[in-house]
């Protein structure tokens, strides 16, 4: 998979070469490449943002350079990329979205600081190609690096080869299957005993059927503990008569 990201902080994105993400990149299944946005900026300051048109607090970043910069790398490829815009006004980013844009082979990131890119842009290259306005969260963050750290490593564990156990994100929370509207439930590795604590004894009952059954009860009391809106909005035959009874 291809990624490419435009700002006016590269140095923001460091992190993407350490721990799985740099993993990934140093063994080939990623490319990534970061791109300094003022390279497309034309005065003497390498202005990127100007005050916005109708007043009010803060800037707006110009259209021209964001213009250039995706220009460059839209010629850069070959095909289209998704093109994907940090902002708090965005979609929600969800797991799911992280599986789609994973199937991908190319995503184009474009975080903006200030108040956010001036409109025609994603007017411009939405008219073309397939641009997703994506919000990590319900607060508002200085500017859209942080959520391309964020989104970009959760798409990059989901390539094929990247997780070391292929196995390891078929129970996350939030992923499709059987636990799908369900929180993952604690864990626990050795010793078996720490400060006083034990272990769940089922645990190591050696009886798969009620290690299952007591995981399921686990992750249905922390969902609705700390997420009873995801029990809520559930297919109400996503759930047996033991979690009913919960
Ligand atoms: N930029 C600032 N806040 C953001 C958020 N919550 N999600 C995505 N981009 C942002």
């Amino acid at each position: 998979m291809r990624l490419d990201i435009v700002t006016i902080f590269p140095e923001y994105l460091e992190p993407l070469n350490v721990s799985l993400v740099g993993k990934a990149r140093a063994r080939g299944q990623l490319d990534v490449r970061i791109h300094d946005l003022r390279q497309w900026a034309h005065d003497k300051h390498n202005t990127v943002d100007d005050t916005p048109y109708g007043g009010g607090p803060g800037m707006v970043m110009k259209p021209e350079p964001w213009g250039e910069a995706l220009d460059s790398v839209l010629a850069s490829g070959e095909g289209e990329p998704v093109v994907v815009v940090p902002t708090p006004s965005g979609e929600p980013f969800t797991q799911q979205l992280a599986v789609e844009l994973s199937a991908k082979p190319w995503l184009v990131f474009t975080p903006a600081r200030y108040e956010g890119i001036d409109r025609r842009v994603i007017e411009e290259y939405g008219d073309r190609l397939d641009v997703r306005e994506v919000s990590i969260g319900d607060y508002v963050l200085a500017g859209g690096e942080a959520p391309v750290l964020v989104m970009v490593e959760a798409v990059a564990r989901l390539l094929p080869g990247v997780l070391g156990n292929a196995a390891s994100h078929q129970d996350d929370s939030f992923a499709p299957g059987a636990m799908a509207d369900l929180l993952e439930g604690p864990v626990y590795t050795k010793p078996p005993e720490w400060r006083g604590r034990t272990i769940p004894e089922v645990l190591v009952s050696g009886h798969h059927g009620k290690i299952a059954r007591w995981r399921r009860d686990e992750a249905f009391r922390r969902t609705d503990r700390n997420r009873p809106d995801l029990i809520e909005r559930a297919d109400p035959a996503a759930f047996d008569k033991h979690d009913r009874a919960m």
